[in-house]
């Protein structure tokens, strides 16, 4: 499922495209993975979507992939 985050105007944030972060934030859980957070300055205030799942293809923006995948039991 995709975190929201809400930006604020001018502010930079670090997003996860691993999939390992609780809240689409980098936290560092991406050590190992080959992956690399994504920097982002936002534009304006707003809600962002950030991909919870690690299979965007859109990264590190949902793109509603997570449809598609088979639910974890
Ligand atoms: S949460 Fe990953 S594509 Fe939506």
């Amino acid at each position: 499922m995709p975190h929201a985050v809400q930006v604020k105007q001018g502010q930079e944030y670090w997003f996860c495209v691993c999939g390992k972060s609780p809240d689409g934030l980098c936290n560092g859980s991406h050590e190992g993975s080959g992956k690399s957070p994504r920097q982002f300055i936002a534009e304006q205030d707003e809600t962002l979507y950030i991909c919870g799942c690690g299979q965007s293809f859109n990264s590190p923006f949902c793109d509603g992939t997570h449809k598609t995948l088979a639910p974890i039991l």
